[in-house]
């Protein structure tokens, strides 16, 4: 046997799963298709939810993020000639983001995960998974576990090995995700809707902006030139009433295809599947990583019940315990999409879907009832 738990993936869940059972002493062995170096600079989210500040405060790995992280618990709509703010954390249960960029977060977690005295092998990649025989092919090495977690994130190769049914659904929208070498623009996050489509606003740290712009479908990020991309911001942000964009270079420009993926189960055998690989959502409400971090704690316990004790209970309702979560984190997101978009064009349907929209954006600013429910579930699952 080569590890009690094998871990495919190093990202977010990966390594917090593999933290908590290294804290538990359970001997545990990563693999990870991309370098250290690629895993450690790879920017992705950023907005952790109260919970997981829980789950890292409560297991010794939020040095980083309660160094450098910050605050956040605005957001604000804009339109041409309007804007509302929405001080969530004053809303629902009070609960606010902490803003940490995920390449950190990973870069701690990984130098922790060492120090608890785990392996990762990096540059290894895994081509199958058996939840059945409880072993992995990687590198053409056969590697044997008493259970694999298959935190493989979207395009890995575990779930192929959960015989499921899957539910999935392509909103037939896509994001080009800009990252900018600029300082934030506004202290909210900024959600703003027009007839040229949508663009966001997020801040990652002092001299680094997360934006989206809505773009068509099979769009080349090439066609995308700074330039083009800081006027259409301008245009749809409608800086030149609330207030100018801090320009920057663009770092990076990648298209983001939305779409959600949940399936009825999340495992198999002895593998169990956590992050991006059990379920996919759309980045639309930032739930994507805080989802890994929840299925990652209670993987993490149901897997020292099993191997300590002997006790398979957590396992074997983990399917059970997560998937009404992870629906629900769908279910927001999704209203969050339809907050955010309308289908293009001045058809009969495409009016009426935009009425439906902007009456949702009315209710909103002026609901309290309807604010807590906003609150409630952007920060919470
Ligand atoms: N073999 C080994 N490693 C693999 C393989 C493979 N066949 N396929 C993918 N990987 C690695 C990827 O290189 C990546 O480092 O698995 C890791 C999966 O990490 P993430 O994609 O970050 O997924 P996850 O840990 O589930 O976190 C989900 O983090 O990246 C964000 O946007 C994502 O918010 C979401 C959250």
């Amino acid at each position: 046997i080569d590890a009690d738990v094998l871990i495919t993936g190093a990202g977010p869940a990966g390594l917090v799963l593999g933290n908590l059972l290294r804290a538990a002493g359970i001997d545990c062995l990563i693999l990870e298709r991309q370098s250290r170096e690629h895993v450690e600079n790879r920017a992705r989210a950023g907005f952790l939810a109260a919970n997981s500040v829980r789950v890292l405060t409560g297991n010794g790995l939020a040095d980083g993020l309660l160094r450098d992280g910050a605050r956040h618990d605005t957001c604000a709509f804009r339109t041409d000639q309007a804007e509302f703010e929405l001080k969530y954390g004053e809303l629902g249960t009070g609960e606010v983001h902490t803003v940490y960029p995920q390449q950190f977060l990973v870069t701690d977690l990984i130098a922790e995960f060492l120090a608890r005295g785990g392996e990762i092998r990096f540059e290894t990649e895994v081509t199958s998974v058996s939840g059945t025989e409880a072993t992995v092919i990687a590198d053409d090495l056969l590697l044997r576990a008493e259970y694999i977690a298959g935190c493989d994130g979207q395009h890995g190769v575990s779930r192929q090995s959960v015989p499921a049914r899957i539910f999935r659904r392509d909103h037939e929208i896509s994001w080009l995700a800009i990252l900018a070498e600029a300082p934030p623009s506004m202290s909210a996050i900024g959600y703003a809707i027009h007839e040229r489509g949508f663009a966001g606003h997020m801040a990652r740290t002092s001299t680094v902006t997360r934006y989206y712009l809505e773009v068509p479908r099979g769009e080349d990020p090439a066609a995308w030139p700074d330039e083009r991309i800081w006027d259409e911001l301008h245009v749809r942000m409608a800086a030149g009433y609330h207030g100018e964009l801090k320009r920057g270079p663009i770092i990076e420009r990648r298209i983001v295809d939305l779409g959600s993926r949940v399936m009825d189960t999340i495992q198999r055998g002895k593998l169990f599947l956590a992050g991006d690989a059990a379920s996919l959502i759309s980045p639309s409400a930032a739930k994507g990583a805080n989802l890994a971090l929840m299925e990652a704690e209670i993987l993490a316990g149901a897997l020292v019940a099993a191997l300590e004790k002997g006790d398979t209970t957590a396992l074997d309702r983990y399917s059970a315990d997560c998937l009404p979560r992870i629906w629900r984190a769908q279910e927001f997101s999704h209203w969050m999409i339809n907050l955010l978009h309308s289908p293009p064009g001045y058809g009969d349907e495409a009016l009426f879907l935009r009425g439906l929209r902007d009456a949702r954006l009315e209710s909103l600013r002026v609901s309290r009832a309807h604010q807590n429910f906003f609150a409630e579930n952007y920060v919470g699952i």
